[in-house]
């Protein structure tokens, strides 16, 4: 795996990915406290305080870099509204196998605004920070979330047994499988 020192905001059609900074911590407090927001995620502090902190924690980390997350604020380009974060961890022990996460505002939600960001991600953890495969769990029954992970052309990997009925679930995409994809349809970019 590669790591970026000199990263560049991610720019897509609707979005620009920055660096998260200290001061999007009340917005991204507030979709986090958010208890349909909150309940599929394992996040242990949502308050504006403890999320600023892990900014600022986040912020001593390059993308690629072993250690942690490093999180990305999605920015609706025309009015420069802040509609939800994505983040990138490698995985320990796991060469080359890089680990994403995604949350929209639930005022932003199903607006394709998760495709987007997760589709730029993935392909900025393939093409500049080298990734062989990129991976992200969900709750078996965040519906959303998975729906996001099939729309990039990610694949289900793995169900993991959580007990009570519970589980969660790994997806993943290959770089094999990204150019295999792309291969097999011509208008797919
Ligand atoms: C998961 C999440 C990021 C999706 O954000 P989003 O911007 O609304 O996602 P998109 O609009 O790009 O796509 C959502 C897809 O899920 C579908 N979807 C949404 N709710 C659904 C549900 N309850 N059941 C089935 N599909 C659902 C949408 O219809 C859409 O698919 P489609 O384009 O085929 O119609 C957002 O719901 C969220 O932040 N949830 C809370 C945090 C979270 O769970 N993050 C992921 C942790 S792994």
């Amino acid at each position: 795996m590669r790591v970026d020192t000199e990263f560049e905001p991610l720019v897509t059609p609707r979005l620009e990915l920055r660096r998260s900074r200290p001061e999007d911590a009340p917005t991204i407090s507030g979709y986090r406290s958010d208890p349909e927001v909150h309940r599929h995620q394992g996040w242990d502090r949502t308050d504006e305080e403890g999320v600023r902190l892990e900014i600022e924690e986040m912020a001593g980390r390059s993308p690629g870099e072993l250690g942690g997350w490093v999180q990305f604020s999605a920015i609706d380009r025309e009015d420069g509204e802040l509609v939800g974060d994505v983040g990138l961890s490698p995985a320990e022990e796991e060469p080359g196998v890089m680990k994403a996460g995604y949350t929209i505002s639930p005022a932003f939600q199903g607006k394709g605004y998760a495709t987007e960001a997760v589709a730029a991600l993935m392909d900025y953890a393939f093409d500049v920070l080298d990734a062989e495969i990129v991976r992200i769990y969900a709750n078996g029954a965040n519906a959303a979330s998975i729906r996001v992970a099939e729309k990039v052309g990610m694949r289900l990997i793995e169900r993991i047994d959580r007990g009570r009925g519970r589980f969660a679930v790994r997806y993943e995409l290959s770089r094999g499988g990204r150019a295999f994809r792309h291969a097999s349809d011509p208008t797919d970019t």
